[in-house]
């Protein structure tokens, strides 16, 4: 139930497709006394060891068009649906907004947590709300947007309420004419092989599927967990000192002071790119996915994670964040 295919237990484990069986669940004795995990696909957590507590999988199910206005449609995601399950859907249904998050692993729930983005788009751009429920005493709360803190692969249920709420769904907004989001460089070329008068949120997303699959590791075939780390943002003055000595680093502007690197160039600079350290190594075809070659612990995973970590810190001053969540957590900034 990990997409690293970590061989780990837990300690107990359920199952909930329904708001009811998830209430009786946490009213359990067992479920107060012992730590827990809400857990969708597993596609970004990195067990470092067994579960000492209980795992809770969602299991939640439905897609629903709540209401309609001239320009937007309202869709309920209940929190267990499969990601690419629920943009397929929107795509056979011409509900527009989500092709870009084509062939993101997990579940629908995950989302907002991490505020899941790929090709110029993030989730909380489509979110109009969303619903969960407290852990401490089964109270349902719904967050609009704002209230969700949502930032890069950020949001209030990564920070200051984590672990405190299960999603149980999500409300899209999504558009009745597409607002194509194709500046992307990858899906402008492929894209060019269509008629450019007659794109459709399906030649988006099928362009989008092509890009992922030409460097993504399947995890099916592979262990993996997407980016193993958060693009870093940096100082101006830090980047223009690392330009003069390597003029061909990348760089995304993000403010007048701040810009954004791609954590790939500064790994495979680093030498790291398709090396392999006994079963792990990070991607050939993209550095920043750690790979498990099979057979890999946790904590291998982890202690290479380190590893690439201190040696980019070593050569450009610059700190990696591990964007994947890490069970049971480290402190981020650290080794
Ligand atoms: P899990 O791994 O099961 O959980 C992740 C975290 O969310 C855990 O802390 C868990 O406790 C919490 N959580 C899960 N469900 C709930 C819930 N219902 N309520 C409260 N907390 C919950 N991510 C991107 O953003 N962009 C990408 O392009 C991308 N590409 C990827 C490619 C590959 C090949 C892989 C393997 C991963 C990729 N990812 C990407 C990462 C991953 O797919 C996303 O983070 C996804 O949202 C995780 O969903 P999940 O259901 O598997 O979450
Ligand atoms: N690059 C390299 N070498 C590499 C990989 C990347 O030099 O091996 C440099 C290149 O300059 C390339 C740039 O990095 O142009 C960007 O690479 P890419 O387009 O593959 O995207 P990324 O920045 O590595 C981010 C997200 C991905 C998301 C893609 C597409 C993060 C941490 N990762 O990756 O999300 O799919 O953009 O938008 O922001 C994930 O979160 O798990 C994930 C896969």
């Amino acid at each position: 139930m990990n997409t690293f295919h970590v061989d780990v237990q837990t300690r107990y484990f359920a199952r909930f497709s329904s708001v009811s069986d998830l209430r009786s669940l946490l009213q359990d004795p067992l479920f107060k006394e012992n730590p827990r995990l809400i857990l969708g696909g597993g596609s970004n957590v990195l067990f470092r060891a067994d579960f000492p507590g209980i795992v809770l999988r969602n299991e939640l199910r439905g897609i629903q068009l709540v209401s309609e206005t001239d320009a937007h449609y309202l869709v309920d995601a209940a929190a267990g649906e499969n990601w690419h399950g629920f943009v397929m859907e929107c795509i056979n249904r011409n509900w527009a907004g989500v092709e870009n998050l084509s062939l993101i692993p997990g579940s629908v729930g995950a989302g907002p947590m991490q505020n899941i983005g790929a090709y110029g788009i993030e989730i909380k751009d489509v979110i109009d709300s969303v619903e969960a429920m407290r852990m401490a005493d089964g109270k349902i709360l719904r967050f609009v947007n704002s209230e969700c803190a949502f930032g890069y692969r950020d949001s209030i249920f990564k920070q200051a309420e984590r672990d405190q709420w299960v999603i149980l769904s999500v409300r899209f907004r999504l558009n009745k004419r597409p607002v194509f989001q194709i500046d992307y460089g990858a899906i402008q070329e492929e894209l060019d092989r269509e008629n450019p008068d007659r794109i459709t949120i399906r030649d988006v997303s099928n362009a989008v599927i092509r890009i992922r699959r030409s460097k993504l590791p399947d995890p099916d075939e592979l262990g993996n967990a997407g980016s193993f780390f958060k693009n870093p943002l940096v100082p101006l003055e830090l980047f223009e000192a690392l330009r003069s000595k390597w003029p061909d680093i990348p760089v995304y502007p993000v403010s007048e002071q701040i810009v954004k690197v791609p954590a790939g160039w500064l790994i495979e600079k680093a030498g790291w790119k398709g090396r392999r350290v006994g079963n792990c190594g990070m991607h050939g075809k993209q550095a920043l996915v750690l790979v498990n070659y099979g057979g890999a612990t946790g904590d291998e995973l982890y202690a290479h994670s380190s590893r690439v970590l201190e040696s980019v810190r070593d050569m450009f001053g610059i700190s990696l964040e591990r964007e994947v969540n890490v069970i049971p957590p480290v402190a981020q900034a650290g080794p």
